[in-house]
């Protein structure tokens, strides 16, 4: 079905509960989304501007899975310059919207773990200075029952998954060898360069976070062939068949 196209996501008429951050390689997910009205974030005053490639700035209002839900494409990291407070915007946003619970997805490097893995996140770990939750926050920021469903409705679907803790690194530059050791020492799973900070502000916002990692590949320094941007992309293009069957399911059971 065509999407509407609108100015401002405040001029709908809808509350989405449920927001859904779709990271490298993933935009093609919204369109999942039913009876679905688009806007472009360049229309958005204060909105981040994503410039690494396969991130397009889009919001997608809609239906999935029965559920009212608003679909952020594409998003601004650390590493382009942007600060936390500008990168998380579209969080804020959400969340003003009317969404209570978001799942915030991103590609990651497998430490360990394969490409082609989905990760539900548990925990993070900051490699050096880092987003944080401020000198008041503690708690873990990831909704433990809801992965425990989200992961049921998984394995009822015969798609595999597992959970563990990311490691966040800054970038843009991928890790050493020596990095990856010190990662794995430490008991990550995966590493990655973005959702770290944006699962802190919603947080903060009050909301239920689940956090999803998509292994594109194995973390710098495991592969036999050095890493880009383009691997990670095609990879996550190929998870996009099983994330088609897996997102409505964690969308449905969400919080
Ligand atoms: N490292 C950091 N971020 C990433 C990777 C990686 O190997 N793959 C996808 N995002």
């Amino acid at each position: 079905m065509p999407l509407a196209v609108t100015d401002s996501p405040l001029a709908v008429p809808r509350c989405p509960r449920v927001a859904v951050v779709l990271g490298s390689g993933l935009a093609e997910l919204a369109s999942l989304v039913q009876d679905a009205v688009e806007f472009n974030s360049t229309n958005i005053p204060g909105y981040p501007r994503p410039t690494t490639a396969g991130h397009r700035g889009r919001i997608v209002i809609g239906a999935l899975a029965g559920r009212k839900v608003v679909i952020i494409q594409g998003r601004a990291h650390l590493y382009e310059g942007c600060s936390p407070r500008q990168a998380t915007f579209p969080l804020r946003l959400a969340q003003g919207l009317g969404a209570q619970s978001v799942v915030i997805t991103c590609s990651a490097g497998g430490l360990g773990l394969p490409s082609g893995e989905i990760l539900f996140l548990t925990d993070h770990m900051r490699a050096g200075p880092g987003p944080s939750l401020g000198a008041q926050g503690c708690a873990v920021p990831y909704d433990a029952t809801w992965i425990s469903l989200a992961q049921r409705a998984a394995d009822k679907c015969g798609i595999s998954t597992t959970r563990g803790t990311i490691m966040w690194t800054q970038g843009p530059s991928y890790e050493t060898k020596a990095e990856i050791r010190y990662f794995m020492q430490r008991g990550a799973r995966a590493v990655g360069m973005s959702t770290i900070p944006e699962v802190l502000e919603a947080k903060k916002l009050g909301m239920h976070v689940l956090g999803l990692a998509l292994v594109t590949n194995a973390a710098a320094g495991l592969g036999a062939t050095l890493l880009s941007h383009a691997e990670v992309l095609a990879c996550g293009a190929q998870m996009q068949t099983v994330l088609k069957r897996l997102l409505p399911e964690i969308v449905r059971v969400a919080p």
